[in-house]
């Protein structure tokens, strides 16, 4: 017992001895030579596509392996034949220096690391005839040498952790990986989280603000500023096979007829920054056109992309630091300084006294020294939700059935006893209309100022909306199809062009120009836009309170008296007129008045009368509550 427990204590030392790497890089399928683990993957995968999957270690900056010397040749190439055969190809991280060199430079190739650095060898056992003039390189036990071979074919490869580049394991570093999958490639990165789903495509704006996938992290679309930057995104793009990718780079001043300079690397929520490293690809950059993309042709990967086309996109996180609400540029322009801070404003108020509205915020720069125009960039806008938790006087607090299905859905907003809702669709003012129809509701129309920026507030649960509503150029006038009523909510509104008779209401939730939210957009009724915004009414009899003996008198436009046969018919009347919160009902000989008011609402508005009540014993007022 005593003798075993010796032995123990001797063989112990030996145990720890060895570092957490070497501990962990058994099995047939790696080895440990020198002060590296390397490992075999028998996956035939292009080149970017196997230089990402090195991730069997976390903390070590997993990478293709580096034929540095004979020594590891020939422990890699015994894995290879034992783990495979000795005829298979196997991937290294050689890539050339310069890609627009010749690539038949034996001198031309280095080792890469995962960050887009490299080291330049001694140790280059070309096979001969070697290099060809292809831009990867593979190793082959029975060559016993390397050769060049073109990135899309598929091949195994052998990853490399290296002591030396080992880091603590961060918690961004575990997560960045954990989204990897067949959908999502991914590239953990100098601390930087990359990550590209192919088959997501998104125009700028809504890219802008689609980078959300891991909670805590400031993400955004990626910025490159150096070459090792380019790279990194480029092998993303490359493994996706995709034809260009989206970056956060913008032109912010958008009359700019200048395709070389003004452009910045954008947030969804820092100010823009100035950036000059622009690897224009052939043909490109184009003038108006303001966003930047990669597309192939590295080192010369730059192509300008229209605001709305789709593209796929990568986004980058990183860790959250201190948050600033400035940052500076310095650029120096013929010798002198020109400091370029931005500073966004305070947010506005907010536009609504009740209920939901918006406010905005613009981000504005702030020169100093000796600055000219191209580097000083445009203000750019923001736009939010915002309450002060008020519930607007003329909504009822019964819950009602439709009322409290549309309280629990996003995309919806109950309003002046109507449930108003986005809906997906693809089609014309007209289908928009009959699928609000197939909803047991019709296109909305709004009746009231409120109305608009409560409805603005909901659009700006999403990036950016573009949605059908029931307003259209009728006899040559404006007016909301519901009721044939003309049109008063809009201000900077002027007679739409021929050929653009129906409208869209649209929102976005940052701009780089002032803009209205929501606004009006009119279209030709036969184009195809992707939302709608339909509204259904609640049935004024579903919530009502009766008071005996009174009559309410709108100020303005009062509905006209009509005879009704009972109350619940005068309901049903007034359940027909959006905005309507109560009627007058006169038992005696079956009157009826709707009214757009109630006693709930203040009588006096902006110093204008609204309502008066007359105490008539013939009359009762049934009010919505
Ligand atoms: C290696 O194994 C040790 C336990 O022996 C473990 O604590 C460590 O996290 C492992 N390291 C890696 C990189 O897997
Ligand atoms: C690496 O592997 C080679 C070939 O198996 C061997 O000769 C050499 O001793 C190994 N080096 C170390 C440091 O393990
Ligand atoms: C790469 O090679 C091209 C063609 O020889 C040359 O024009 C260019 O300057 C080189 N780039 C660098 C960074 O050396
Ligand atoms: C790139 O990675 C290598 C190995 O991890 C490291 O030595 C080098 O400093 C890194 N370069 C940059 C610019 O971070
Ligand atoms: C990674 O995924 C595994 C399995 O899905 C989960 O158990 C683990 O908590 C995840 N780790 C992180 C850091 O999210
Ligand atoms: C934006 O570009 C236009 C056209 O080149 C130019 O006239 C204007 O001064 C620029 N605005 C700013 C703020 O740089
Ligand atoms: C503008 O910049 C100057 C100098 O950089 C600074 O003193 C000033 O406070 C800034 N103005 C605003 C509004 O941030
Ligand atoms: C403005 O800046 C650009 C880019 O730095 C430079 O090419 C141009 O000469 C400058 N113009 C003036 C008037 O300083
Ligand atoms: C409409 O599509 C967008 C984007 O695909 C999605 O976020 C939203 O939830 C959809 N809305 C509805 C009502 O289905
Ligand atoms: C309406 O138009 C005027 C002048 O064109 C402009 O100054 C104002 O900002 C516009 N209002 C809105 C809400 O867009």
């Amino acid at each position: 017992m005593l003798f075993s427990l010796a032995i123990l204590l001797f063989i112990s030392p030996t145990v720890t001895a060895l570092t957490d790497l070497q501990a962990n890089c058994t099995g047939p399928d790696r080895v440990y030579n020198g002060t590296s683990c390397y490992v075999m993957v028998k996956i035939m995968r292009r080149h970017t596509l196997a230089k990402l999957s090195c991730n069997h270690y976390l903390g070590y900056s997993g990478h293709l392996y580096h034929i540095r010397n004979a020594a590891i040749q020939a422990a890699t190439s015994l894995l290879i034949s034992t783990y495979a055969l000795s005829t298979d190809w196997i991937w290294t991280g050689f890539e050339p220096i310069n890609s627009s060199a010749a690539l038949n430079d034996k001198n031309n190739w280095a080792h890469y690391f995962r960050n887009g650095t490299f080291v330049s060898p001694t140790y280059r056992p070309w096979q001969s005839g070697q290099p060809a003039a292809n831009n990867r390189v593979y190793y082959r036990p029975s060559d016993n040498g390397i050769s060049a071979q073109s990135e899309g074919t598929g091949l195994y490869c052998i990853c490399e952790y290296e002591e030396a580049l080992k880091l603590p394991v961060t918690d961004l570093e575990k997560k960045c990986v954990n989204l990897t999958s067949s959908s999502v490639l991914t590239s953990f990165v100098n601390d930087v989280c990359y990550v590209l789903q192919p088959a997501v495509t998104k125009i700028y704006n809504d890219a802008k603000v689609a980078c959300n996938a891991l909670n805590g992290y400031d993400g955004h679309l990626a910025h490159v500023r150096t070459m090792e930057e380019l790279w990194i995104v480029e092998t993303l793009r490359s493994a996706a096979n995709v034809a260009i990718v989206r970056l956060g780079i913008g032109q912010t001043n958008t009359s700019s007829t200048d395709p070389y300079t003004g452009w910045y690397l954008t947030t969804p929520t820092n100010p823009p920054e100035l950036t000059t490293f622009l690897p224009w690809a052939t043909s490109y950059p184009t003038a108006s056109m303001r966003t930047i993309g990669v597309t192939s042709g590295y080192p010369k990967s730059f192509a300008t992309l229209g605001f709305n086309a789709a593209y796929p996109f990568i986004c980058q996180y990183e860790s959250i630091t201190t948050t600033t609400t400035t940052t500076t540029t310095t650029t120096t322009t013929a010798g002198e300084d020109c400091t370029v801070s931005s500073v966004w404003t305070d947010w506005s108020a907010c536009s609504q006294s009740c209920d939901k509205g918006i406010r905005s915020r613009v981000l504005l720069p702030n020169s100093s020294g000796n600055c000219n125009s191209t580097t000083t960039p445009t203000p750019s806008y923001q736009y939010e939700s915002c309450t002060n938790g008020v519930q607007c006087k003329s909504s009822s607090t019964k819950v009602t059935t439709l009322k409290s299905e549309c309280m629990g859905k996003t995309g919806s907003h109950f309003a002046y006893s109507s449930c108003y809702f986005l809906a997906n669709i693809s089609g014309t003012q007209a289908d928009a209309s009959d699928y609000c129809m197939t909803q047991g509701g019709q296109l909305a129309s709004l009746f009231g100022e409120d109305l608009v920026s409560q409805l603005g507030s909901l659009f700006l649960q999403f990036s950016s909306v573009q949605a059908w509503i029931g307003l259209k150029v009728t006899g040559g006038k404006l007016k909301w199809m519901v009721d044939n009523v003309p049109h008063a909510l809009f201000k900077n509104i002027s007679t739409p062009p021929t050929g653009s008779e129906c409208y869209a209401l649209v929102s976005d939730r940052s701009s780089l120009n002032a803009i209205e939210n929501p606004r009006l957009s009119p279209m030709a009724c036969s184009a195809s836009l992707q939302q709608v915004i339909c509204m259904k009414s609640d049935h004024i009899y579903s919530s009502y309170s009766i008071q005996g003996g009174k009559k309410v008198i709108e100020a303005e436009s009062p509905e006209s008296v009509t005879t009704e046969i009972d109350s619940g018919g005068c309901g049903a009347r007034c359940s027909e007129i959006i905005g309507c919160v109560g009627f007058n009902f006169n038992p005696s000989d079956g009157s009826c008045i709707p009214t757009k008011v109630s006693p709930a609402m203040p009588s006096v508005i902006d110093g204008v009368t609204t309502y008066t009540v007359e105490i008539e014993s013939s009359w009762n007022f049934y009010e919505r509550i």
